[in-house]
């Protein structure tokens, strides 16, 4: 009896451990995000160990989640959702059933998951672009671009660009009566790369006369370059998304050639040779004060150039928006931008937010300074955190007077 219950209070200590992780002061239902994390961590040991055993490739088993929350397109009395494809991109529809015979509004919304994980269908994805088609009265055509590790870059980004072309064009927004002056790219996290990096393209393609009228980049990553900013320091262990993991992300959106994941760790992947490019992504001048603390500026010191040829997308403003030459910036639309504390992408978006300001882009940024990666998404069951409505709120209000 007495054993069976050391037992039990070793197994109750170790589980605790497990789960226990020191977060900052400010995080709200702290014990919500260390039990959301624990369960994401634990899908990471998981996808470590089949890789280890050479059973699956890592992403394959982080995929599950992807799968588990995955939703079908059932339509209710507010929006009809289809699962179709666009220009051979599969993608996920919602119409909202308003009376009105007006024009409609437009979001191209793309989802996050590094460029390997997440769909459309899932929950909070799903949910995200009902509450917006029906709280916008707006056409949502949410995108399922073909992911790594079986699809390298520049698959992702051409998938996005096709269909955002697509959608832009005078036969598309006749039969779905969408206002061709109201028009927004959306996404979260690699999804908001994806939005930044097609925004950017579509100013300089002489081919598409509909241009965008807002861009929303929601924690974007937006550089490979520099991989320890003061944000990937600070928060290399935050949840949900650890340095180790957006690493991971960054370097599969390459190649599944583990050298460049350890390279990239290192912060070895980009010779000086082209530290040149390094002036747009330069945290020490375009950060604010407070965020640089006392982190020390460093320059690539290394010489190896193998990585940049191999993978010439290292250096793609398709992969890296941020590196993009100041006047290529000039004329993108009003952008909104969110940025969270707690999130190695943090700098990414700050960066963007000065280069943007710059060249004279209207930019609208909320930073939100008491939460972590991903918390858009914390919208539903049983990670369903307050201030991820408070920040969609917003977010929606915001389009509403805007879009
Ligand atoms: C980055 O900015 C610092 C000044 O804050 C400067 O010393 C350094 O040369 C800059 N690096 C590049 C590559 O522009």
């Amino acid at each position: 009896m007495a054993s069976k219950s050391l037992c039990f209070l070793l197994l109750s200590v170790l589980v605790a451990y497990y789960i226990y992780k020191p977060l900052p002061e400010n995080i709200e239902e702290k014990w919500k995000v260390m039990l959301m994390d624990a369960t994401f961590r634990s899908l990471g040991h998981l996808g470590t160990l089949a890789e280890m055993f050479g059973m699956k490739h890592y992403m394959d088993v982080m995929m599950l989640l992807t799968y588990a929350e995955g939703t079908e397109p059932t339509s209710n009395d507010q929006v009809i959702v289809t699962d179709t494809s666009f220009s051979n991109v599969p993608v996920r529809v919602y119409i909202p059933k308003g009376h009105s015979t007006s024009l409609r509004r437009a979001i191209i919304y793309i989802h996050g998951g590094g460029w390997c994980l997440g769909s459309a269908s899932m929950q909070p994805y799903d949910q995200l672009s009902r509450q917006s088609a029906h709280q916008l009265n707006a056409v949502i055509v949410s995108v399922n671009y073909r992911l790594a590790p079986k699809f390298h870059f520049p698959i992702q980004f051409d998938d996005v660009y096709n269909l955002v072309t697509f959608c832009l064009q005078e036969k598309f927004l006749e039969k779905y009566s969408v206002d061709p002056n109201r028009i927004a790219v959306s996404g979260d996290s690699a999804g908001g790369n994806l939005a930044a990096a097609v925004s950017q393209m579509l100013l300089h393609d002489p081919q598409v006369k509909v241009k965008l009228k807002i861009q929303l980049l929601i924690y974007p990553a937006l550089q490979a370059f520099d991989l320890s900013t003061p944000s990937y320091k600070d928060n290399a262990y935050m949840p949900i998304l650890s340095k180790t993991l957006m690493i991971r992300f960054w370097s599969e959106y390459f190649t599944t050639d583990r050298s460049l994941f350890e390279a990239m760790m290192s912060n070895k992947h980009i010779p000086s040779q082209d530290a040149h490019l390094l002036k747009y992504a330069n945290w020490s001048t375009l950060l604010p004060e407070q965020l640089k603390k006392n982190h020390v500026y460093n320059m690539p010191a290394n010489q190896n150039t193998f990585f940049v040829k191999k993978y010439p997308g290292l250096l793609d403003v398709r992969a890296s928006p941020l590196l993009a030459e100041d006047e290529k910036l000039i004329g993108l639309p009003l952008t909104y931008v969110i940025t969270c504390m707690y999130d190695v992408l943090r700098d990414d978006g700050f960066m963007y937010v000065s280069r943007l300001r710059k060249a004279g882009v209207h930019v609208v940024h909320e930073h939100y300074d008491s939460v972590f990666h991903g918390i858009l998404l914390m919208n539903s069951w049983p990670f369903d955190f307050s201030i991820a409505h408070r920040i969609v709120d917003k977010y929606l209000n915001w389009l509403d007077n805007n879009l």
